[in-house]
């Protein structure tokens, strides 16, 4: 039984097989426990089903995302095989994309950390979980399939009025979001904070998490096109700033003294910014690197340029201003530091909280598997207001047929006049961001002495951070 390509997307309408990336993932293949492919022997052939699954063929732009038909994967000790319903989609998935995070697997494999759906087997030794449970998962890719075996470890029953849609909703956003503002920044009432992409999956779970606290107040920064949106969807965000602006001095107007929490996910200059708006007592939290994803590909330069415009600060300072550094890595906990107990507990508060009607997730948009690449384009325009969803069960949009030669003259001149639009839309938005750049690197000239004095033996700092 071959691999076959049930359906390119429309960013992977050229994609030939020529393509050495894509040759390997039409190998015949099977999943084996860490993500990766393997060979699958003649004998078992006969006996494997297959299943869609959204693959990465290849680190890069979005022709390497293509929907392949998979065998179905095997249960192990340990793992629930999961009907997979509905499927969360994280910036993260844009960096695996673009290959810029920390040891991703080998290509090809299934993308996806965020999916939910009915528990079809059980493995051996699983307890607390049975076949028919509704659940979320968190897996270490392979998410985006029809079908997926995870380790039990990583999967949460749904309590009963909660869908698949909104467990892939509420599960990676608002974990990380609570984990953020009730484990690290020590949120109580009467404070401020300072939050970034605003008009994000994570970025809503923070300000709806945040106002369950009484009388806080939220400064969000995120792209000028969302904020009609969040007003639209009454976000409760008390002072909303324009991306690229000058949001620390906006801030001091309201706040002269600054803030006491920075939730950034953006890193680069945003962290020299966060900290040095940081009340006496402030909190400031890493929590991503978005800055140095720039084009459709990984930018060695825009990671390299995030790194060094970062400045390093010695706990002696840190000690003198009476302010806090701290990061945080969903992904890393659950996967490298054995941290799934410890994220277990936030996953089941953050349903009880929607289960009391507490928080009420932001849902931007909901796609066909087939549709992946436009649902991360989407993402990757900073279009996106609140989470976007996959959802196996939907059909592909259709594609727009093209135009008999000579025929419907009007619809294309409309086609050509949108397409203006839009080139001129992104001109703009790339001369704004190359402006950005070239005030970002005249700064990177100020940079501040290496307080701790070892520039020269700290792999540990400068690992590019990841999300
Ligand atoms: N530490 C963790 O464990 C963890 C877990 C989940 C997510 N995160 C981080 O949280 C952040 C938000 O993630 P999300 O999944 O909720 O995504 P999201 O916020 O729903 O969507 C991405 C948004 O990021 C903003 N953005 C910033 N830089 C961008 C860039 N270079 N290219 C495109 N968009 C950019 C855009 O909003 P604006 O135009 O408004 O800026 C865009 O709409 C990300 O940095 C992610 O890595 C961290």
């Amino acid at each position: 039984m071959s691999e076959e390509e049930v359906m390119t997307n429309g960013a992977a309408e050229e994609q030939k097989p020529d393509n050495n990336a894509a040759e390997e993932a039409n190998k015949e293949i099977k999943e084996n426990g860490t993500g990766e492919a393997e060979p699958v022997a003649e004998n078992d052939k006969e006996a494997a089903k297959e299943m869609r699954a959204v693959v990465l063929t290849g680190f890069g732009g979005l022709k390497s995302v293509k929907i392949l038909k998979k065998p179905e994967p095997a249960v192990n000790e340990g793992e629930v095989l999961i009907r997979v319903k509905a499927c969360g989609l994280n910036f993260q998935d844009l960096m695996v994309r673009q290959g810029a995070i920390d040891s991703p697997p080998k290509c090809p494999f299934i993308l996806g950390f965020e999916c939910a759906g009915e528990i079809e087997q059980i493995g051996e030794g699983v307890e607390n979980l049975a076949i028919g449970d509704q659940v979320v998962a968190l897996p270490e890719y392979r998410a985006w399939a029809e079908l997926v075996a995870v380790p039990a470890k990583y999967v949460y029953k749904l309590p009963k009025d909660v869908s698949h849609l909104d467990a892939v909703t509420i599960t990676m956003n608002y974990t990380v979001a609570y984990i953020l503002l009730f484990e690290m920044s020590g949120l109580t009432q009467g404070k401020s904070l300072l939050v970034h992409s605003v008009g994000g999956g994570v970025g809503q779970a923070i300000v709806q998490l945040a106002k369950t606290v009484p009388n806080v107040t939220v400064f969000g920064v995120c792209s000028k096109g969302k904020h009609e949106a969040l007003k639209a969807a009454e976000a409760p965000i008390d002072h909303l700033f324009e991306r690229g602006s000058d949001y620390v001095s906006e801030i001091r107007k309201v706040s002269p003294e600054g803030v006491d929490i920075v939730l950034d996910c953006l890193c680069g200059e945003e962290c020299n910014k966060g900290y040095h708006l940081l009340k006496p007592m402030g909190k400031y939290i890493l929590y991503g690197s978005s800055n140095v994803v720039t084009g459709e590909t990984k930018s060695f330069f825009s990671a390299a340029r995030s790194w060094w415009q970062v400045d390093k600060i010695s706990p002696l300072k840190l000690f003198d201003e009476n302010r806090t550094l701290c990061g945080f890595n969903l992904r890393r906990l659950m996967y490298q530091q054995n941290g799934a107990e410890h994220v277990r507990l936030a996953v089941e508060k953050v349903l009880q909280l929607f289960q009391e009607k507490k928080v009420k997730p932001l849902l931007d948009s909901t796609w066909a598997l087939e549709d992946v690449a436009e649902a991360m384009q989407k993402m990757h325009d900073r279009k996106n207001v609140g989470k976007v969803i996959l959802d196996p069960s939907l059909e592909p949009k259709p594609k727009p047929a093209t135009p008999a030669k000579g025929k419907n003259k009007e619809d294309k001149k409309k086609q050509l006049s949108e397409e203006k639009k839009d080139a001129e839309e992104k001109k703009e938005e790339n001369a704004k961001d190359a402006k950005e750049d070239k005030k970002e690197d005249k700064k990177g000239d100020k940079k501040e002495p290496v307080a701790n004095g070892d520039s020269a033996d700290e792999p540990e700092s400068k690992k590019e951070p990841s999300s």
